[in-house]
């Protein structure tokens, strides 16, 4: 039988699952020989990170229009596959990665040192937590328990865009 929206698993058990994933990603990448792999890793990071973005874009627009669509019509339970499957199947494992890589990178390539660095994690640090509100309201939305009009749906999805600009800048120019 098919798991209702938003009510396959436990929340909690699915993020002690993540952070064991993201720790044997990062253990595994830690083994490799650094100076053969630095560009591969950088090239696997580049390439996460736009999956992550991509759906961190589109996941708060999915939610201005399921925030105007009839909680029960056929319009909004579309939206909550759209919703779940785009959750699940890219944007999360995305982050993952990003993070295992970006965590090698950052300690093969700079030993986590540099100004350009820290301000980059505090500002991914804040992306994480945007996608952890995010989630949450993935199981909401899926709940018919959404309380934000569009307009706040709008809003939000500036925030992933203005916080990729600041970190993009910072890790090409490293202005400090
Ligand atoms: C999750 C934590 C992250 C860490 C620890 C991290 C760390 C790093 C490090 C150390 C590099 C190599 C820089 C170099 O070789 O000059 C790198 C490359 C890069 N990162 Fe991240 N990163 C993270 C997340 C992100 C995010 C969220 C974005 C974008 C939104 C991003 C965008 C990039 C880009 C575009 C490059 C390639 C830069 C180049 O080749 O010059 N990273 N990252």
């Amino acid at each position: 039988m098919k798991a209702p929206a938003g009510k396959s698993g436990n929340p909690l058990m699915r993020a002690v699952g993540a952070l064991a994933v993201l720790a044997a990603l990062a253990a595994l990448f830690f083994l490799i020989e650094p100076g053969a792999a630095y560009n591969w890793i950088k090239a696997l990071h580049v390439i996460a990170v736009i999956s992550w973005m991509a759906g961190m874009l589109y996941l708060p627009r999915l939610f201005v229009y399921h925030a105007e669509a009839e909680p029960g019509s056929e319009k909004s339970e579309t939206f909550k596959v759209m919703e779940r499957r785009l959750l699940r199947a890219i944007i999360n494992p995305a982050m993952i990665v990003t993070w295992a890589a970006g965590l090698w990178l950052a300690w093969h390539g700079f030993a986590f040192l540099g100004g350009w660095l820290h301000t980059k994690l505090v500002l991914v640090l804040i992306l994480s937590g945007v996608h952890g509100y995010l989630s949450a309201s993935v199981r909401l939305f899926a709940e018919d328990r959404n309380q934000k009009p569009a307009r706040h749906w709008r809003i939000v999805n500036e925030v992933p865009t203005l916080l990729m600009i600041a970190i993009v800048i910072l890790v090409i120019v490293k202005p400090f």
